[in-house]
C-alpha cells in the first residue's frame, strides 16, 4: 500500500495525530474541531504561558470556551507542549503562526521559516504538512518544500505539503471554523488528495484547487477584495461629506438592487491581523515581477486615511460649541478593530487616539472588551460609561459599535458627537 493509501485509511479510522503549530485565534479552534471530528491532538506553541493555560484548562481565545476545550482534555484527544520534538509523534502537522509585516511593510516570513524548522527536525515518512497562515503565492514550494526536501524525503511519495489557508472570521456567531468552506492546494495531486481525506471529518466542505499557489492566492483576493470594496465605501463617506449627502442612507438604498451590488460600510479605517496586512503580501509579491498592484494600493491609502478624516469631523464637531481640539476632552467609545471582540491589533483607535492627542486633547476610553491597553510607553485604562462620564467629555467619538454599548444612554447624555459607524441611528431603528 503507497503512504499515502495508509495515511488516508488510518484517518478513515481515526488513527492520526494531528499536530498544531501555533495555538492563537487560528491553530486552537482548528484543534478543538480536529480533537471534536475524533483525532487527537498535539497542540504545539513557543510560548510556555499559553501552553500552561491550556492544559489547565484555560482558552485564551474567545471562539473557543472553557467549556469545550475541556471536553477535549478531559476525552484525551488534546494536549499542549512547548516541546516541539514531540511532533515527530503526530501524523499530521498544521501551522498556523503568525504573518506580520515588517517596520517597511514587507511580509515578514520569519515564524513560517521557523515552524518549517520544527517540522524538518522532527520529519519522517507518513507525515502530512499544511500551511494555514495567509502568505503570498509561492511560500508554500519556495520556502517550506525545499527545506522539508533537504532531508531526503520526497513530496508526494514520503511526505506530502499543502496550503489550506484558514478563513476564520473571529466572533462570528455563524460562521466557525467547521462551517466555512476549506480551500485545500497541494504541492502533487496526492499531497491535496490526503489532506482533503484529513480535514474531511473536521470541516463541512471541502474546496480543492490545482496548487498550493492557487490556494494561496485564493486568501489574498478574499481579503484583497474586502480591501478594496471598504477603500470605495470610504472614499464614497469622504465623497458624501463634501456633497452634504448622508452615505449611510445611499448604501442602504444601493443595498436593496437584488443583484450586481454588495454592501460594504465606511468607518474609522481598517483594522485586525487580516485585511489591513494581507494585500501587502500580494503587492511585495507583484514589486518582484515588476508589477504594481494600483487598486491593492490606492485602497490601501484610502482606508489609511480615514482616522484623520474622523479626527477632523471631531475638530468639526468642538468648533461647533466654540471649542478648539487642544485642551478639549474626548471619550473614544469602542477601540478593538471590530464589534464585539477584544482584539486590538491594527485597530485604527489607536491612530484615533495618536492623532486627537497630537493635536493637544485630553483622550480616554471605554471599551467593555479592553479593560486597559499600552500604546507608545502610555497606559490607558477603560473609564465606565456612566451620564457623568459621558456629560463631561467635550466630545464623544463612537470608533467600534459593541451591541452592548448604551447608545441611547450616548445620544442622551452627549454635548457632541461623531459616529464613525452610523451606530446611534441603527441602534434607534432596532
Ligand atoms: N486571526 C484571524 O482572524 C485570522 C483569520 C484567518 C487567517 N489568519 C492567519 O492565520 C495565521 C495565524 O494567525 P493568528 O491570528 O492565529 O495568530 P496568533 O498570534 O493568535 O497565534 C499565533 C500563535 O503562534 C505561536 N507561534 C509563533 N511562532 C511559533 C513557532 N515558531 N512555533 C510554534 N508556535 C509559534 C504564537 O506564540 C501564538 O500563540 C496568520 O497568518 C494570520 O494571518 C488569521
Amino acid at each position: 500500500m503507497s503512504v499515502a493509501d495508509d495515511l488516508i485509511q488510518r484517518a478513515e479510522r481515526r488513527e492520526i495525530l494531528f499536530g498544531i503549530i501555533g495555538l492563537g485565534y487560528v491553530g486552537l479552534p482548528l484543534a478543538v474541531e480536529l480533537a471534536n471530528a475524533g483525532y487527537r491532538v498535539l497542540g504545539f506553541d513557543v510560548n510556555a504561558r499559553v501552553v500552561d493555560g491550556l492544559n489547565a484548562g484555560r482558552s485564551h481565545v474567545r471562539d473557543v470556551t472553557d467549556a469545550q476545550l475541556g471536553a477535549i482534555i478531559s476525552s484525551g484527544r488534546f494536549v499542549a507542549t512547548s516541546d516541539g520534538a514531540r511532533l515527530r509523534e503526530a501524523d499530521a502537522i498544521s501551522i498556523c503562526v503568525p504573518t506580520p509585516l515588517s517596520k517597511f511593510k514587507d511580509p515578514d516570513v520569519s515564524y513560517i521559516v521557523a515552524a518549517t524548522e520544527t517540522v524538518k527536525r522532527v520529519l519522517r515518512s507518513g507525515q502530512a504538512i499544511i500551511l494555514e497562515s495567509t502568505t503570498y503565492p509561492g511560500t508554500t514550494r519556495e520556502i517550506m518544500l525545499p527545506a522539508l526536501q533537504s532531508t531526503g524525503l520526497k513530496v508526494g511519495q514520503d511526505f506530502f505539503l499543502a496550503f489550506s489557508p484558514e478563513r476564520v472570521d473571529p466572533g462570528n456567531p455563524v460562521y466557525q471554523t467547521r462551517n466555512t468552506p476549506k480551500v485545500v492546494g497541494g504541492i502533487t495531486d496526492d499531497c491535496r488528495r490526503v489532506v482533503c481525506v484529513l480535514y474531511q471529518p473536521a470541516i463541512d466542505t471541502l474546496v480543492p484547487v490545482s496548487t498550493t499557489e492557487a490556494a494561496e492566492l485564493v486568501k489574498l483576493l478574499e481579503n484583497t477584495f474586502r480591501s478594496v470594496n471598504i477603500g470605495l465605501v470610504n472614499e464614497m463617506a469622504i465623497v458624501c461629506d463634501k456633497l452634504g449627502v448622508d452615505v449611510w442612507e445611499v448604501i442602504d438604498a444601493a443595498a436593496t438592487k437584488p443583484f450586481g451590488f454588495m454592501k460594504f460600510l465606511p468607518g474609522p479605517g481598517l483594522g485586525g491581523h487580516c485585511i489591513p496586512i494581507d494585500p501587502h503580501y500580494l503587492a511585495w509579491k507583484m514589486r518582484g515581477l515588476n508589477y504594481k498592484t494600483r487598486f491593492i494600493d490606492l485602497a490601501g491609502e484610502l482606508n489609511t486615511e480615514m482616522p484623520l478624516f474622523w479626527v477632523r469631523k471631531v475638530g468639526e464637531a468642538l468648533n461647533e460649541s466654540g471649542r478648539a481640539v487642544r485642551g478639549s476632552s474626548v471619550l473614544v467609545v469602542g477601540i478593538a478593530y471590530k464589534k464585539d471582540i477584544e482584539d486590538l491589533r491594527e485597530s485604527p483607535a489607536l491612530d484615533i487616539i495618536r492623532l486627537l492627542e497630537q493635536q493637544g486633547a485630553r483622550v480616554s476610553y471605554h471599551d467593555p472588551y479592553v479593560p486597559k491597553f499600552e500604546e507608545d510607553g502610555h497606559r490607558f485604562s477603560s473609564v465606565p460609561l456612566t451620564a457623568d462620564v459621558i456629560q463631561a467629555a467635550d466630545c464623544v467619538m463612537i470608533v467600534t459599535d459593541h451591541s452592548s454599548l448604551d447608545y441611547g444612554l450616548l445620544r442622551r447624555s452627549a454635548r457632541a458627537i461623531v459616529d464613525t459607524r452610523n451606530a446611534l441611528r441603527r441602534a434607534e431603528a432596532r
